[in-house]
């Protein structure tokens, strides 16, 4: 019986640390997908923590008395992944094709939710690695075509019969694909921290978070930089179709006005002018 629940949480957590993997390669998944894969893995998040949720319980009433440092380690681990879950969460829905809000600070908002996913990735390796005894050992109840071969089993405890080679083999797929989405990830925050211009940028944030900007503004051109998140591919949402329609008010929603091929994935000119349209009053 508890096998059996070893075992489903091995699968919802190797299912987990995978989409949240596929969650940093943008390029791989465009952003439509993006947004859905990392809404299900804040779904997978959660099922995680309820399924883990008498230990929480148990080692938060004890944290500050009886317990091993191990339990206290992992708790504040597991709090540091959480909280940057969360992080993650909220900004990706703040800056998304969903809302399409009219961001000045898109750009800041987008930089902090991938250093945050960053950070969080980099958590979650650790705590797979920790983890490594759990992992290799339930992973060879799940196909025991992959236990290893003891020689003389009985003499052997089960524990040390899961050697170093397994944890370097363990981590060697864990750190690849962690560092495949690093790399993605780590490219995409260069290129947003450069736009961000910062100071202008944060200057903006702290004012859009002191006043609630308009939808719509008059045609002023570079000076309402905001961004709305949707790719080429993407299908243009009503209200993306109803910003190219010429109107007497309008909404720039970038300000770097990129003329062909553009500089991110957000370039977009269905008037077939060579300019994007996110930079453009139309
Ligand atoms: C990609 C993300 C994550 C991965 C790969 C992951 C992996 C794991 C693994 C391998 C274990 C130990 C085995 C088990 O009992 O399932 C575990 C335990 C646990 N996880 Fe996660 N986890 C992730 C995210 C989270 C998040 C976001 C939370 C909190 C909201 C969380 C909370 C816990 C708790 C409370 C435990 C039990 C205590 C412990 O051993 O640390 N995990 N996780
Ligand atoms: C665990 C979940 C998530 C992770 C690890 C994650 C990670 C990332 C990363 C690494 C990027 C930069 C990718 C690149 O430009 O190459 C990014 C961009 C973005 N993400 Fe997420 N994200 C997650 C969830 C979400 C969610 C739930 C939403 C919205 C509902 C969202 C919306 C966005 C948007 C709008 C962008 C900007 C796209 C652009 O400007 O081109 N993300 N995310």
């Amino acid at each position: 019986m508890k096998t059996n629940k070893q075992k489903i949480n091995w699968v919802l957590d190797a299912g987990l640390f995978a989409v949240f993997l596929l969650s940093f390669v943008l390029d791989l998944t465009g952003l439509a997908l993006h947004q859905w894969l990392g809404l299900f893995a804040g779904v997978l998040a959660l099922l995680h923590l309820v399924l883990h949720w008498n230990w929480v319980k148990c080692v938060t009433v004890r944290f500050l008395g009886r317990t091993t440092w191990q339990a206290r380690i992992y708790y504040v681990l597991d709090v540091g992944i959480m909280l940057g879950f969360a992080l993650i969460l909220a900004t990706g829905v703040l800056i998304s094709s969903w809302l399409s809000l009219f961001l000045d600070s898109y750009f800041v908002w987008k930089s902090v939710h991938v250093a945050v996913s960053i950070v969080t990735l980099g958590l979650v390796v650790l705590k797979v690695a920790l983890h490594w005894r759990w992992v290799v050992s339930v992973f060879h109840r799940l196909l025991p075509i992959t236990a290893p071969k003891v020689r003389r089993v009985e003499t052997v405890p089960a524990r040390t019969a899961i050697g170093r080679r397994q944890f370097l083999r363990m981590m060697g797929i864990v750190g690849a694909g962690a560092c495949v989405a690093m790399v993605s990830a780590s490219r995409a925050l260069t290129d947003s921290l450069a736009q961000s211009s910062a100071p202008a940028d944060l200057t903006a944030l702290a004012a859009s978070l002191a006043t609630p900007l308009p939808l719509t503004t008059e045609p002023s051109g570079v000076g309402s930089n905001s961004a709305v998140a949707s790719s080429p591919t993407a299908t243009p949402s009503p209200s993306e179709l109803t910003q190219s329609t010429p109107s007497p008010s309008c909404r720039v929603l970038c300000p770097r006005a990129c003329s062909y091929p553009g500089q991110c994935r957000r370039y977009i000119d269905r008037n077939g002018n060579g300019r994007c349209d996110n930079g453009e009053c139309l």
